[in-house]
Formats: C-alpha cells, structure tokens, sequence
C-alpha cells in the first residue's frame, strides 16, 4: 500500500488537476458508486426524466421507501437505499424550475448540490455522481447550471474519491469540459 508520504502526494497532484472530478456520458443507474443523485420532485414519488430513469432501475422497493419520507422542498435533499441499482444509496434532491433567473433558482441550485454533498459526507460516501440538476424538464439553461454545479464540485472534492458529472449527451459533456476548464470556450461567432 502507498505510503503516507505517497498518498499526500497523489492526493495534491489530483487536486491541482482537479482528478478527483470526472466527466462521464452515460445513463447515471448504470454507475457503481457509493451514490447516484437524483433529480426529483418535490413528492420523491417518481417522473419522468433521470426520475423515471432511477425509479425503473432501483425497482418498486425505492418508490414504497419515498412514500413513506413525506416528500422533499426544492433545494433540500433526502438519501435512500439504492435497492437494485448498482448504487447503494440514492440521494434525491430537488432542482428549482427556471423561471427566468430572478427568482432564487441560482441559489436554489446551488443548494441542491451543497446539501447533497453534506448528506453524503454524514453518510461517509467516497464516490457520488450527478445528473445536470433541472437543465430538462426544469428548463434551467446548460452554461449557468453546469457553472455552479461545477463549483459546488470543485469546493468538495478534496472530501472524495471521485466526483462524477454524469451527462446524458455529448453536448453537456463539453458544457462541463467548458466549465472545468478542461477545453477551451467554442469561438464566439
Ligand atoms: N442518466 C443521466 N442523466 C439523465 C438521465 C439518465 N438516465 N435521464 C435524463 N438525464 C438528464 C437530462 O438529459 C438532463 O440533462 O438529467 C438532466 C435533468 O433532467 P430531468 O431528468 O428532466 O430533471 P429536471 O430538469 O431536474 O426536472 C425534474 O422532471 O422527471 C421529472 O420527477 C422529475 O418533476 C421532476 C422533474
């Protein structure tokens, strides 16, 4: 095993490259990590979406288990089994609907990802993914969404393993290689 000498150095290499944070393209319920985050709603019994996606997965077990959390407020976050996902835990959070910017949605975003994090670390979780939190059906746009998600990242990952941005398509992937600084902006014509 490395030594300590050799863990400290690893880790302050990761973190000047900021390692500990990747980008992955793919369906969220098939990652095995500690816990996958979910886009919910404010009932925690089930949608469309990532929702359906984790729901369908996870197996009717998850939606008798939300039953009985008496929902979630938008910006808050709940944790649950992961039942037959590959993840042992499911921490449901709650996305502002974008209404155009002036109403909170900024800070409520941003709070989805500070209180998830904060109950994977009560949880002692080391690897957790997220989905690009209310950039669908709740409208809020890619860039400012992935700016703050990436953030919120960047101030946890020394508390991780890993940090996984999942994207469900190729075009959020360079949004979060943008945000990252991992690629340059596309020219703006
Ligand atoms: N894996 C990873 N990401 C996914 C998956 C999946 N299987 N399915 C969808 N996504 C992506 C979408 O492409 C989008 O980028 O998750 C992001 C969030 O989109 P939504 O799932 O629509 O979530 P959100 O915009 O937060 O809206 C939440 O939708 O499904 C309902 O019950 C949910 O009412 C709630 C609302």
């Amino acid at each position: 095993p490395a030594s300590p000498a050799e863990r400290l150095k690893k880790n302050r290499q990761q973190a000047r490259t900021h390692k500990m944070i990747q980008i992955h393209e793919t369906d969220i319920t098939t990652l095995s990590v500690d816990a996958i985050v979910n886009a919910a709603n404010e009932t925690l019994l089930g949608g469309g979406g990532v929702d359906g996606a984790i729901h369908r997965a996870a197996g009717p077990k998850l939606l008798d288990h939300c039953r009985g959390l008496g929902g979630c407020r938008t910006g808050s976050a709940r944790i649950t089994p992961g039942f037959a996902l590959p993840a042992r835990f499911v921490i449901h959070t709650v996305g502002p609907v974008w209404k155009g910017g002036q109403s909170g949605e900024a800070e409520q975003l941003r709070s989805c990802y500070l209180e998830s994090f904060r109950l994977a670390e009560e949880s002692r979780i080391k690897s957790i993914a997220f989905p690009a939190i209310s950039t669908g059906v709740y409208g809020y746009p890619s860039i400012e969404a992935a700016s703050i998600a990436t953030q919120t990242m960047l101030e946890h990952e020394s508390d991780f393993d890993v940090i996984i941005a999942c994207c469900f398509s190729a075009a959020d992937v360079t949004v979060y290689e943008t945000a990252l600084g991992r690629k340059p902006p596309a020219p703006s014509n």
